[in-house]
C-alpha cells in the first residue's frame, strides 16, 4: 500500500509537533511547559471532543518561536511522510495562533516555505501551502492575514478554515473567501466535522470551496450526497482523527467505506498525525484492517488523493 503515490491534502503542521520535538523545542526557546516528561505529555492524548484537542494543540505549538523552528518542524514531516509514501503535500498552517501570542507572519511563513521549496530536492515530494483561518476568531482577522500573505508576496496554493467548527459557520468569511478568489487562490475549508450538513452546504455555496475538509457528517443529508457525488467534490477524510476526537466511535463504524460505495470523492488523511495516533500510511492501514475495503478501493483513494490534488496536470500524470 504505501507504495502507491499518495498526495497528502489534509495535514495541519502544528499537528506533526512529536512530544519529543515539543519538548527539544521548550528547552531551546526557554518555555516552561506544564508537563515535566514526554510521558505526561502523552498522557493528555485523550481527547472529549475538537475543542478538547485544539487547547492541546494551541498551547503546544507556542514553542515555536523562530522562523528556523518553522523550518524544522516542516523538514520533519517532509521525511516522515516520504517514508509514508506522501508524492505531493498540500499542508495548512495557522498563522493567527502564532500572531495571536506575538510572532510575526514573515517568520512563520519564511520558516514553512523555506522547507517546502526544498521539498523536491529533498525529498521528490512536490508541496504547497494552504493558509488556514482560525473560524472562532472573526472575520476581520482572517481577512488581516490574507492581506498580509499579499503584501508579503509569499507564493500560496490557498486559503482554508480551521479550529472550532460548531458555532462559526462558513457564512461568517463570505468576503475573505470573496478577496481570494480574487486573487487567483484555492479555496478549501473544513466542514462536517463536528459541525452539521448546512455548514458544507454554505461552504459550497457561499464561499465556493474546491474542497471540503472532512465533510463526514454529508451522509446524513440525502440530497448533499447527490450534489457531492455528482460535482465530484474532494472530501478529505480523516479517519484516525474522527475516532480521536470522537466524531465516530470506532473505526469500525467509520462512513468511509459507505462514502466510496456512495460513489463520493473521498480520500484518506492524517489531519494532526502526532496526536491522532498515525500519519497518512497508519490511517491507510488502520482503515483497511478495520473497514471492508478491498484492494481497489484502497487504489481509489490513492488515486482520489492525486485527482484531488492542486497539483498541475503534468505532475498529476506522473503520480496517478
Ligand atoms: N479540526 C479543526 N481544526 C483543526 C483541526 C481539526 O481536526 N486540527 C487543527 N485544527
Ligand atoms: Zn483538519
Amino acid at each position: 500500500m504505501t507504495h502507491l503515490p499518495v498526495a497528502e491534502l489534509h495535514l495541519h503542521l502544528e499537528g506533526t509537533l512529536e512530544p519529543e520535538t515539543i519538548f527539544e523545542l521548550a528547552e531551546r526557546n526557554k518555555i516552561t511547559l506544564p508537563y515535566s516528561d514526554v510521558d505526561e505529555l502523552k498522557a493528555l492524548f485523550e481527547f472529549a471532543d475538537l475543542q478538547a484537542f485544539l487547547d492541546l494543540y494551541y498551547a503546544n505549538m507556542s514553542t515555536l518561536r523562530t522562523a528556523a523552528d518553522f523550518a524544522e518542524m516542516t523538514d520533519a514531516y517532509l521525511t516522515r511522510a516520504a517514508i509514508a509514501g506522501v508524492r505531493h503535500a498540500e499542508v495548512f498552517i495557522d498563522p493567527q495562533a502564532h500572531l495571536l501570542r506575538g510572532i510575526a507572519l514573515e517568520e512563520v511563513l519564511e520558516g514553512v516555505t523555506s522547507a517546502l521549496d526544498a521539498s523536491v530536492a529533498n525529498h521528490g515530494m512536490s508541496s504547497g501551502l494552504i493558509v488556514s483561518m482560525l473560524r472562532d476568531q472573526s472575520a476581520e482577522s482572517a481577512m488581516n492575514v490574507l492581506d498580509g500573505v499579499i503584501a508579503l508576496g509569499t507564493p500560496i496554493l490557498g486559503i482554508g478554515l480551521d479550529s472550532a467548527e460548531v458555532g462559526h459557520p462558513p457564512s461568517k468569511f463570505v468576503e475573505v473567501y470573496a478577496k481570494a478568489r480574487a486573487e487567483g487562490l484555492h479555496l478549501v475549508a473544513h466542514a462536517g466535522e463536528e459541525g452539521p450538513p448546512e455548514y458544507i452546504w454554505e461552504a459550497l455555496d457561499l464561499l465556493g470551496v474546491e474542497r471540503i475538509d472532512h465533510g463526514i457528517r454529508c451522509m446524513e443529508d440525502e440530497r448533499l450526497v447527490e450534489r457531492l457525488t455528482a460535482e465530484r467534490v474532494p472530501l478529505t477524510v480523516c479517519p484516525l482523527s474522527n475516532v480521536s476526537l470522537k466524531a465516530i466511535g470506532r473505526l469500525s463504524d467509520h462512513p468511509l467505506e459507505s462514502m466510496l460505495r456512495r460513489g463520493l470523492n473521498v480520500s484518506v488523511h492524517s489531519d494532526d498525525p502526532s496526536y491522532f495516533g498515525g500519519y497518512i500510511d497508519d490511517n491507510f492501514r488502520e482503515v483497511s484492517d478495520a473497514l471492508d475495503l478491498d484492494v481497489d478501493d484502497l487504489v481509489t483513494l490513492a488515486r482520489n488523493s492525486v485527482t484531488s490534488s492542486f497539483a498541475d496536470d503534468v505532475r498529476k500524470a506522473e503520480l496517478l
